[in-house]
């Protein structure tokens, strides 16, 4: 298509648009966060996708590329862990040539940040988000489950942000008994730096993390925790259906945000589509069943073809798992069914 071409929005039944696209690269990573790939699930002999099974650079462009036609504003890199897929930038210079309107970011566990930010920056990225759930090194290292050190992605924060990949978003995960003592430090540790900590309500994604209600820590409540470093007020959404609800410092000093999917869910304005490592496309980060992509790609389906099976899937779509989840918490079991893993979509 033409970069003036007038894009073919498909809207859902209840009535939100196409806007977003996560593409998962691989389903596997190099840290075992706990709530996340647990290390019991995940072990040896876990049988990730092979080769084969997953989408090309070439077959992930050209979906791209059809997005692109359909509204697409942001493509956000995922996992797993998106930069153990060899030659990533190559592919973000592809994507780049492709779609050159489109934001490009990347959320990233921060590892491999050191030797990668430069090749991404000039191969087109926008910028990085990386997870880091504390600052504490004994409670970051429990929570990657390989006992990384936190030094280690510090220094991939600042290698990305040398490289122009910013604002640098931090997410961290907080989990009741498990690092929410330390939300404090971490605030204080980002303030003034120009990066934006954003604190996430831990999440029943999956069926492996045994998730437990009791161990969310509502944002309402992380907010006044935070609130004891210094004033904070709200800030207004930087686009219509942003994920994190924003937070600044009154002293200037930057911006938090918090994460509410479980006690404010927000799938009233949720435009965000999931590509799988495998090229099955997910409606909802908790759905159950992704439509596949890759088969009619590989059976010889035309453009025109898969943009319509995009648009159909788009047009039928009525997820809005966390809004159930918050009116049902009585009875979640009764929601459940064999959900996908966060490691499949990329969160
Ligand atoms: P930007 O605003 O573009 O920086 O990105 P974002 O807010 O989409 O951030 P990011 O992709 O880093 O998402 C942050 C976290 O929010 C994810 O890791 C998930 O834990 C959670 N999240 C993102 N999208 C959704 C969603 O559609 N539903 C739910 N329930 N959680 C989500
Ligand atoms: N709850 C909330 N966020 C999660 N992430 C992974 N698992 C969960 C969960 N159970 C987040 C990570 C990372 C992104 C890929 O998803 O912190 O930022
Ligand atoms: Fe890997 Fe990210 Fe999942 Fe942790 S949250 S196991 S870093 S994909
Ligand atoms: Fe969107 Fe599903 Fe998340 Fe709701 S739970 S915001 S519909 S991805």
């Amino acid at each position: 298509m033409t970069t003036d071409a007038v894009p073919l929005i498909p809207v859902d039944r209840l009535g939100r648009r196409f806007a977003d696209l996560r593409v998962s690269v691989t389903d596997r990573c190099n840290f075992r966060c706990p709530y996340c790939m647990p290390r019991e699930v995940f072990g040896p002999d876990y049988q990730f996708l092979p080769r084969s099974a997953i989408l090309s650079f070439e077959e992930i462009v050209r979906l791209a590329a059809l997005f692109g036609q359909l509204g697409l504003r942001k493509l956000r890199l995922t996992g797993g862990e998106p930069t153990v897929r060899a030659e990533l930038p190559m592919l973000v210079r592809m994507l780049r040539e492709t779609l050159p309107d489109v934001d490009l970011a990347l959320t990233t566990n921060g590892s491999r940040l050191v030797s990668l930010a430069d090749d991404l920056k000039s191969a087109g990225l926008d910028r990085v988000t990386v997870s880091l759930d504390s600052v504490d090194p004994d409670i970051c290292r429990e929570m990657n489950g390989v006992e990384f050190p936190p030094e280690r992605v510090l220094e991939g924060i600042g290698a990305a942000a040398a490289a122009g990949l910013g604002p640098i978003k931090i997410n961290a995960v907080v989990k009741r008994g498990v690092n929410d003592a330390g939300i404090v430090d971490m605030a204080r540790y980002f303030r003034g730096s120009g990066q934006i900590v954003r604190f996430i309500e831990y999440m029943d994604v999956g069926s492996t993390n045994g998730w437990k209600l009791d161990e969310v820590v509502p944002a309402r409540e992380i907010i006044e925790r935070l609130s004891t470093v210094e004033g904070l007020e709200p800030v207004a959404a930087a686009y219509e259906g942003e994920v994190a609800k924003r937070w600044r410092w009154t002293d200037g000093s930057g911006e938090i945000g918090v994460i509410t999917s479980v006690t404010e869910p927000f799938c009233g304005d949720c435009t965000r589509a999931r590509l799988s490592a495998e090229g099955s496309l997910y409606t909802c980060l908790f759905a159950s069943v992704g439509h596949d992509l890759r088969g009619p790609m590989r059976d010889g389906a035309t453009d025109d073809e898969l943009s319509a099976r995009i648009q159909g899937i788009w047009t039928e779509r009525e997820d809005r798992y966390s809004e159930l989840r918050a009116a049902h918490t009585d009875d979640l079991e009764r929601l459940r069914g064999g959900r996908v893993e966060m490691s499949h979509i990329g969160g």
